[in-house]
């Protein structure tokens, strides 16, 4: 299989950190053409500093990082630090990166990379609040051109909500640019709760990774380890959700995953359902279904594949 040419759009955070770490193994796979980061589960100069800092560990800081918005398109920012740590990141010792972020703005470079791209050639990862995708489409939606497909980790349907009863916290972050993206045109992969909650992070499936000795194999068992410690994830041995690494690993082995196709609205407005995502299996004629919703994870591949690619990571 060839390679992709990939950009992710994360807001680092203990899982989007975990999805970088196996972006960043596996550059026979995904050509990596930027990074960029939003303000979300931190605010937006810590989400750039921790891409930049995850970058080092991988050893990969010839993939650009570009600090992106700080804020949503039309809601005050919800920040979910209680599950990634003041900083982030976990326990996982911070500072400043040897190399920080770029100056152009995320915007910008999304505007630039996308416009300049082959058509339809570009997997666009959002691991975040999309922010900053929406506001490259409403800027320049020519930009959606050079679009292959979105792989999103955001929304949830049977699983209900994990910050309202019925939303996901990067849908409910900036319902208004989730909105956007999923009705923007491109075949939209989603990987919401339904999916990731079946890919957990259980003390037999870390286990393989807490043995191995690459930085990039140590950083995400201690990333994991944090998620696992903390009593909203429930009991240690269920293992806390893996939710950021999920379209990252589709993307290196599509089997991983099974899907149906459907439509998704997002609710922008009420009060009590504010980032809901209405999602329609139904075919109807006067609704485009252009989603592919995750309904099924293959758990002990995913766990297998980052261990095999975290294994080598950082190695020649
Ligand atoms: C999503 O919310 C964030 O806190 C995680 O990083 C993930 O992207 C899961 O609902
Ligand atoms: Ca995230």
């Amino acid at each position: 299989m060839s390679s992709s040419a990939v950009i992710i759009d994360c807001d680092p955070g203990v899982d989007d950190g975990v999805a970088l770490l196996l972006a960043f193994a596996a550059p026979d796979m995904l050509e990596l053409r930027g990074i960029t980061t939003v303000g979300g589960n931190v605010a937006a100069p810590l989400t750039a500093r921790n891409a930049c800092l995850i970058r080092e560990i991988a050893g990969r800081e010839d993939v650009p990082v570009h600090a992106g918005c700080a804020r949503p398109l039309r809601r005050e920012p919800v920040e979910a630090g209680h599950f990634h740590g003041e900083s982030g990141l976990g326990d996982l010792p911070t500072g400043s990166p040897r190399k920080g972020p770029e100056a152009l703005h995320a915007v910008e470079f999304l505007i630039h990379e996308l416009t300049h791209a082959a058509a339809a050639s570009i997997s666009l990862v959002i691991t975040g609040p999309m922010t900053n995708v929406a506001t490259a489409i409403q800027r320049r939606p020519e930009v959606l051109r050079g679009i292959r497909e979105f792989a999103i980790m955001g929304g949830a349907r049977s699983a209900g909500g994990n910050i309202t009863p019925s939303a996901e916290y990067n849908i409910y972050a900036d319902p208004h640019a989730a909105q956007v993206v999923f009705n923007a045109g491109p075949p939209v992969y989603a990987f919401g709760l339904d999916a990731t909650h079946q890919v957990r992070a259980t003390p037999a499936r870390t286990a393989a990774l807490g043995a191995l000795e690459t930085p990039a194999a140590r950083a995400a068992f201690d990333l994991l380890e944090f998620s696992n410690a903390l009593p909203a994830n429930g009991p240690r041995e269920q293992g806390s959700p893996l939710h950021d690494p999920c379209p990252i690993a589709w993307l290196i082995d599509p089997s991983l995953f099974e899907f149906r196709r459907c439509h998704v609205d997002v609710e922008t407005e009420s009060a009590l359902t504010a980032g809901h995502t209405a999602v329609e299996f139904r075919p109807r004629a006067d609704r485009v279904q252009n989603v592919q919703w995750a309904v099924r994870a293959n758990g002990d591949g995913i766990f297998a594949l980052l261990t095999k690619r975290l294994a080598q990571s950082g190695k020649a």
